[in-house]
């Protein structure tokens, strides 16, 4: 099995290219059910998005991938298979994201509940609840979710009771089939989403954002061929610029769009951490004498939990005590032994992580348990003495996109074994 291998504390400086979302290109690979012809553009090349592939080929779309150009070609022929089968489904919680999409073109699916994961129980109740608003029929047998709306899904009125990003998607591509007008209540809105949106727009597809109500008026399926880029991976960006507050000689990160980091640049920059930004562009520096931060994870527009690992390696290098409250999942914080491993001080209490520092960390081996806690390790290994080396690093190959070769351009020492 393939580890990382890093010697730690060489600055870094250089420039570093953000990919597109991964968390943006999944549901789009989804939403390409109710399409004819696509192209996309600025596809992460990562395992998540292989995997939503697999899906999609199994259903019966055809798919066609420009790896070094970094397009996926999808045509939808009509023969489709009304089926994400658990082997596919269980890897990666997104293919969950075919059911909207599937029952509201095809007007039944069968889709495998995707269980639990490391970081949470991860329930879909509050996808199904929007589908069954939607008029559908719901039964779940033998861990399988089989939905059928025979007559066609209904426009309704629709309020979550909490936000969730994957149960917001599902149902807006369930109400762009949907005979009349949806409105979605407390949805979320992550940029990822909005990402989606801007796509199922050039499907024809009417859909309003107001704040957290979304307002999609359903419509027929059209068969024009659309093009698509997808936006920058924020969680990505945020990554690389926690990379160069801890150890960044000076580290550019580049193709980005500033507005979607607001919330994470305040932060660093809350911690006296040198930052510096442009519209698509944001140069950072290690900085001293950090002052010490009080985090709580959000939905958007709020401090994102796919960073908050990463922050706390920061927090281990600020004098004093740092928090962070974890409020989305309630088991996100299983870096923190590993961390400890490396000398980090940090208790948990409740949803609350207090982190001591400034601590030297020192190199180890650990282990990765999901795809965020596992770059929370490179970055703890970037500043570490010694060496660091980091098992189980299939969780980093679901999401990060060239990881070593970046930060290695950035004079990183990062080896694969
Ligand atoms: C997405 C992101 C993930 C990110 C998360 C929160 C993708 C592919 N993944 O995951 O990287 O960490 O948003 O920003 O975009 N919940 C329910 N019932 C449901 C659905 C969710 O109780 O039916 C709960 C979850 O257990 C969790 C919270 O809602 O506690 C938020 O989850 P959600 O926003 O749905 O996350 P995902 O869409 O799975």
């Amino acid at each position: 099995m393939q580890k990382l291998l890093i010697k730690g504390k060489k600055e870094l400086s250089g420039t570093i290219s953000i990919s597109g979302s991964k968390n943006a290109t999944l549901p789009i690979l989804a939403a390409s059910i109710l399409a004819t012809k696509v192209k996309l553009n600025n596809i992460p090349m990562v395992k998540d998005i292989f995997t939503m592939l697999e899906l999609l080929k199994f259903i019966g779309i055809k798919v066609k991938v420009q790896k070094s150009n970094k397009i996926i070609e999808l045509k939808n022929t009509g023969t489709i298979n009304t089926l994400a089968p658990y082997k596919l489904v269980k890897t990666m919680r997104a293919g969950v994201l075919v059911l909207g999409p599937l029952l509201t073109k095809y007007k039944k699916a069968k889709v495998s509940l995707p269980g639990g994961c490391a970081i949470g129980t991860r329930p879909v109740d509050l996808h199904l609840f929007a589908l069954k608003k939607l008029g559908a029929n719901i039964k779940i047998k033998d861990g399988y979710i089989i939905a059928e709306a025979q007559k066609g899904l209904n426009g309704a009125n629709i309020k979550f009771s909490s936000i969730s990003v994957g149960a917001t998607e599902n149902a807006i591509l369930a109400a762009c089939g949907a005979k009349g007008r949806t409105v979605l209540n407390n949805c979320a809105v992550e940029p990822e989403i909005l990402d989606l949106i801007s796509y199922l727009k050039k499907l024809n597809f009417k859909i309003k954002v107001s704040d957290r109500k979304i307002t999609i008026i359903g419509n027929k399926f059209v068969s024009k061929k659309i093009n698509h880029k997808v936006i920058f991976d924020r969680i990505e960006a945020g990554t690389y610029l926690v990379a160069g507050a801890l150890i960044g000689e000076k580290i550019i990160i580049k193709q980005i769009n500033t507005k979607f980091l607001k919330y994470e640049v305040r932060v660093l920059k809350k911690a006296g951490v040198k930052i510096y930004k442009t519209k698509n562009s944001i140069t950072i520096f290690k900085s001293k004498n950090l002052k010490n931060l009080n985090i709580s994870t959000k939905p958007f527009p709020g401090f994102p939990t796919d960073l908050q690992a990463q922050l706390m390696v920061l927090m281990t290098q600020i004098k004093g005590i740092s928090k962070i409250k974890e409020n989305i999942f309630e088991n996100r914080f299983m870096h923190v032994p590993e961390l400890k491993r490396m000398g980090a001080k940090i208790k948990i209490k409740n949803k609350t992580a207090y982190i001591s520092g400034p601590t030297n960390l020192t190199g180890a081996e650990v282990m990765a348990t999901d795809l965020r806690a596992s770059v929370c390790l490179v970055l703890a290994g970037l500043i570490a003495n010694n060496r660091t080396i980091i098992n189980r690093i299939y969780h980093l190959d679901r999401g990060y996109e060239n990881l070593e070769n970046k930060l290695k351009k950035c004079k990183a020492q990062i080896y694969r074994i």
